[in-house]
C-alpha cells in the first residue's frame, strides 16, 4: 500500500524532505532560545550586565527569526508536498478508472469510488502534512529537550525521563484503544456516503415511492452510527487532557521544588530553572502531538488501502501489442461462444453460442429479459470478453484488434444509455468529434430526432441536464441513436434503444436506416415482434441459449416461442417473452 500511494509522490520528493529538514530548524532554535534565555537571566540580570543582555538579546531575536523562517518552509513545503500528493493520487485513480473495462467497474460502486477519490485523498493529505511537519519534529524535539536539560542538570532531567516514560505507557493504552474505534468510524462513512449518493441520484424515484421517510430513517441510522463511534473515540482521547496536564504541573511542582532547593544550595542557578521548565513545556506538548500523528495515521490507513485498491486494479481487457488497426467488413461470427460474467461463477450466462453473421444483413435479436440478449451483443464490441471460444468481427478476433478501433467500427446503443450535461449538439459530437452540424442533422433525421429537436426553444443548442433529465425517454433513446449513428459504423447495435419510441416513428427509423445506411449490419434487440419481423433474419434467445435464428417465415414455422409471442402479440392479447416463459 504505502508502495503504490508513494510512486505518486512524483515531482513533490523533493518539497517532501525539505519539508522536515525545515522542522528541525525550527526545533533547533526552540531548543537553543531556553538556554540563551537562561543566560541572560543569570549574567545579564544577576550580572547586571546591560550590553551582555543586549548582545544575547539580539542574538535571541536572530535565532527566533531563524526559527520563524524554517517553521514558515516547514508550513510551505508541507502544504505543497500533501496537495501535490493528494492531486497525483486523484489523478491516478481517475486515469486507471478510464482504462477499467465493465467487469473491472462491476466491481467497485460508484458511491465507493466517489468516496475514494474525495474523502479518502483528503484524508492522506491531511495525514501526510501531519506526518511531514510532526513525525520529525515532535521526536526531535523530545530528544533534543532531552540532551538539553541533561546538560543543564542531570539530576532534574531524569524528573521529566520518568515523566515522559509514564505518559507514553498512558498514551499507549488510550490510543490503541481510540484506534479500535477510529477504524470502524470509517468503514460506516461508506455506508453513509452510500446512502447519500444513492438517494441523490435517485430523488425521483425516491419521491415516486414516497420513500421519503424510510430515506429519512435510513440516512439518520447512518449519521448517528457514526456519531456514537466518534464519541466513543473521542472519549478515550479526550481522557489524555487531564493526565498531561496532571503530569504537567507534577513535573513543574517537582522541578522547582528541587530547583528551589539546589539554587538554595548553590548547584543551580535561577536562569538554569527556567529553561529546565521550558524544555519541560516542550517535550510535554510533543508527547501531545505524537499521539495525535498516530490517530492520524490510523485514520489514514483505512483511506490509503481503499485508495491503493484503485490503482492496484488492473485493466481486464487491453490491446494487444501488434493491435490490428483496420475493420475489413461488417461481419460478425461467434464460435463456441462460452461466457460468464464471474468466472467463479457455476453457471455461465451464454452457452455455446454459434452465429454467423453477413456483412450488411439486419438481424433482430428477440427473447425474454434475463435471456442474455445484450450480454451477448456486449461481447462483438469487446465490452466484456468470452470465457471460451471466441468472437469475430471482419473474419478477425476481436481481441486482436486495437480497441479504439474495434469501438468506432462497432457502434452500440446501450440499454442503459445516458446523455451527459451539455448542449444536444455537444452530446452528439460524442460519436464524431469532428461532426459537422449537417452530418448531425442528417443522424437526427435517420434516428427521428429531428423533428422534436427543432420545436425545442433552442434547437440542437438546447441545454441536456445530466443524464438527460429534461428530455422524455423516447427523445433520449432517439438522441443516442443519431449519436451512434454519426461514428458511421460498419456494425450498428441498438440494445431495445426503440423500447420508449411509439410504433410508427419506430418503423420509421427502421426504414430510414434500411434506405441510408444499407452496407452497415444492423443488430436490432427488442420486445415487439413487429420490431424485427422485416430482418434479414431473427435470432431468438433463451436462457442463455439460440434457440432459433432465421427469417421471420422459417420461425414462425419451426421455433415453438415465437410462434407463441407472435400469436399473442398480434392476436390482441398483450403476452410477451416473459409471460410466455
Ligand atoms: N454486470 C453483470 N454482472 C453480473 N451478472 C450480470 C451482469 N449483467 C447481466 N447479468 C446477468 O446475466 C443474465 C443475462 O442478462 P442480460 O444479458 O442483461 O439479459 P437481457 O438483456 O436479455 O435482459 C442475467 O441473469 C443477469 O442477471
Ligand atoms: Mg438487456
Amino acid at each position: 500500500m504505502i508502495k503504490t500511494l508513494g510512486k505518486e509522490l512524483k515531482e513533490y520528493k523533493l518539497v517532501s524532505v525539505l519539508t522536515p529538514l525545515c522542522m528541525i530548524g525550527e526545533v533547533a532554535a526552540e531548543m537553543i532560545i531556553p538556554k540563551l534565555m537562561g543566560k541572560i537571566v543569570d549574567n545579564g540580570i544577576y550580572g547586571e550586565n546591560m550590553a551582555y543582555i543586549f548582545r544575547v538579546g539580539v542574538m535571541m531575536l536572530l535565532i527566533a527569526l531563524f526559527g520563524l523562517a524554517a517553521g514558515l518552509g516547514g508550513a510551505y513545503y508541507g502544504s505543497k508536498a500533501s496537495t501535490g500528493l493528494a492531486k497525483n493520487l486523484r489523478k491516478a485513480m481517475f486515469d486507471n478508472i478510464q482504462t477499467f473495462s465493465f467487469s473491472n467497474i462491476d466491481k467497485f460502486s460508484t458511491s465507493g469510488l466517489v468516496t475514494r477519490l474525495t474523502t479518502d485523498v483528503t484524508n492522506i493529505q491531511n495525514a501526510y502534512m501531519m506526518l511531514l511537519r510532526m513525525a520529525m519534529r515532535a521526536p526531535a524535539t523530545v530528544i533534543g529537550a532531552m540532551i538539553m536539560s541533561f546538560m543543564i542538570n542531570p539530576k532534574l532531567a531524569t524528573i521529566y525521563l520518568v515523566a515522559v516514560g509514564v505518559l507514553a505507557a498512558f498514551m499507549v493504552i488510550i490510543m490503541s484503544k481510540a484506534t479500535v474505534y477510529f477504524k470502524e468510524v470509517f468503514e460506516k462513512y461508506d455506508e453513509l456516503n452510500e446512502s447519500v449518493q444513492e438517494n441523490v441520484s435517485a430523488i425521483r424515484v425516491v419521491k415516486a415511492y414516497v420513500r421519503e421517510d424510510y430515506e429519512n430513517d435510513k440516512f439518520k441510522k447512518a449519521a448517528g452510527n457514526i456519531y456514537n463511534m466518534f464519541v466513543r473515540a473521542e472519549m478515550n482521547v479526550i481522557k489524555m487532557g487531564p493526565m498531561m496536564t496532571a503530569t504537567v504541573y507534577v513535573c513543574i511542582l517537582l522541578i522547582s521544588w528541587v530547583g528551589a532547593h539546589m539554587i538554595v544550595a548553590g548547584s543551580l542557578t535561577t536562569g538554569e530553572l527556567m529553561g529546565l521548565l521550558a524544555y519541560c513545556m516542550n517535550i510535554l506538548m510533543s508527547m501531545m502531538f505524537l499521539a495525535i500523528i498516530f490517530v492520524m495515521l490510523t485514520m489514514a490507513q483505512a483511506s490509503g488501502k481503499r485508495i491503493a485498491e484503485v490503482l492496484e486494479e488492473t485493466p481486464d481487457i487491453t490491446n494487444k501489442p501488434d493491435a490490428v488497426t483496420a475493420v475489413p467488413d461488417g461481419s460478425i461470427s461467434f464460435e463456441h461462444v462460452n461466457f460468464a460474467y464471474n468466472t467463479t461463477s457455476e453457471e455461465p450466462v451464454l452457452k455455446d453460442i454459434n452465429i454467423d453473421i453477413k456483412s450488411g444483413e439486419t438481424i433482430g435479436i428477440i427473447g425474454g429479459t434475463g435471456s442474455a440478449k445484450s450480454s451477448l451483443v456486449n461481447l462483438i464490441s469487446r465490452l466484456y470478453d468470452v470465457t471460451e471460444g471466441a468472437v469475430k468481427v471482419g473474419g478477425i478476433d476481436v481481441r486482436d484488434y486495437d480497441m479504439e478501433t474495434l469501438r468506432d467500427q462497432v457502434s452500440v446503443v446501450l440499454q442503459k444509455n445516458v446523455l451527459f450535461s451539455g448542449t444536444i449538439i455537444e452530446n452528439l459530437r460524442w460519436g464524431d468529434k469532428n461532426a459537422t452540424k449537417e452530418d448531425c442533422i442528417r443522424a437526427c433525421k435517420m434516428a427521428c430526432a429531428d423533428e422534436f429537436i427543432e420545436r425545442m426553444p433552442d434547437g440542437y443548442d438546447t441545454y441536456i441536464e445530466q443524464g438527460g433529465a429534461n428530455v422524455s425517454g423516447g427523445q433520449r433513446q432517439r438522441l443516442c441513436i443519431a449519436r451512434a449513428l454519426l461514428k458511421k459504423p460498419k456494425i450498428l447495435i441498438l440494445d431495445d434503444s426503440t423500447s420508449a419510441v411509439d410504433t410508427a416513428t419506430d418503423a420509421k427509423i427502421r426504414k430510414a436506416f434500411a434506405e441510408e445506411i444499407p452496407g452497415t449490419t444492423k443488430l436490432i434487440i427488442a420486445q415487439r415482434i413487429a420490431s424485427v419481423q422485416e430482418c434479414d433474419r431473427i435470432i431468438v434467445m433463451d436462457d442463455g441459449q439460440i434457440s432459433g435464428f432465421g427469417t421471420h417465415k422459417e420461425l414462425l414455422e419451426n421455433n415453438t416461442i415465437y410462434r407463441e409471442v407472435y400469436e399473442s402479440q398480434t392476436g390482441g392479447a398483450n403476452a410477451d417473452f416473459d409471460k410466455q416463459a
